[in-house]
């Protein structure tokens, strides 16, 4: 059971099953889906993954969580905790991390909600969970995430070819997001 994740402004709860459909009307737009999933829908036997069900023992505290202003019941967006496995696939240095994987409505986007997001998922990470680095990975030509994930402290350690495109391979220390002036509010 992933724990409820809360800022003054978001709340961060469990995926679940019910919450497929709105996941999948963010996961389906193009800017989301075409980086995330590289094109392809997302069938609903295969979300398990993205709701952490596929997670194995050591991991029962990763998933996906669900991402709503709070108060509000609309899901605004969803945010993943999962090791790194696939991207060490690609880059080997990434074997064991966590990696965080965010998907914000495109209609709230440019709000501040991913940083807020990443910055709650940051904060269990770094914390309760005892990491000492996350990784990132993200493909070369989303240039929105990449300064997103630039903007937020991650160091670039490789560019590597990717499933599809050039991957953009990325850590975050506990020291330096501990560091960051701007932690909470960047
Ligand atoms: C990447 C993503 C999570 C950013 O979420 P967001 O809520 O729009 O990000 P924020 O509003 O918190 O932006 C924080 C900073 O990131 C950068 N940024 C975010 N979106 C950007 C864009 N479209 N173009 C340029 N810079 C961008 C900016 O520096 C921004 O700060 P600013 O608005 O003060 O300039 C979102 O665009 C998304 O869901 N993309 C599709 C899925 C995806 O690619 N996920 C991979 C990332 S793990």
């Amino acid at each position: 059971m992933l724990p409820t994740l809360v800022s003054t402004r978001l709340h961060l709860s469990q995926a679940a099953d019910a919450d497929f459909d709105s996941l999948s009307a963010i996961w389906s737009h193009p800017d989301v889906r075409h980086f995330l999933f590289a094109d392809r829908p997302v069938p609903r036997d295969h979300v398990s993954v993205f709701l952490g069900s596929g997670n194995a023992e050591e991991d029962e505290r990763l998933g996906t969580w669900v991402v709503r202003f709070r108060g509000d019941p609309e899901i605004v967006g969803s945010a993943s905790l999962i090791r790194a496995s696939s991207s060490a696939r690609f880059e080997p240095r990434l074997a064991g991390l966590v990696e965080p994987t965010l998907a914000i409505d495109p209609s709230k986007q440019r709000h501040r909600v991913g940083v807020d997001t990443l910055t709650l998922l940051a904060d269990y990470a770094f914390g309760p969970l005892r990491q000492l680095q996350l990784a990132a990975t993200v493909d070369a030509p989303n240039e929105p995430a990449i300064r997103f994930t630039e903007r937020f402290g991650f160091a670039l350690l490789s560019t590597v070819p990717g499933p599809i495109h050039q991957l953009r391979t990325y850590t975050l220390s506990q020291a330096a997001y501990a560091q960051r002036s701007d932690g909470r509010a960047a």
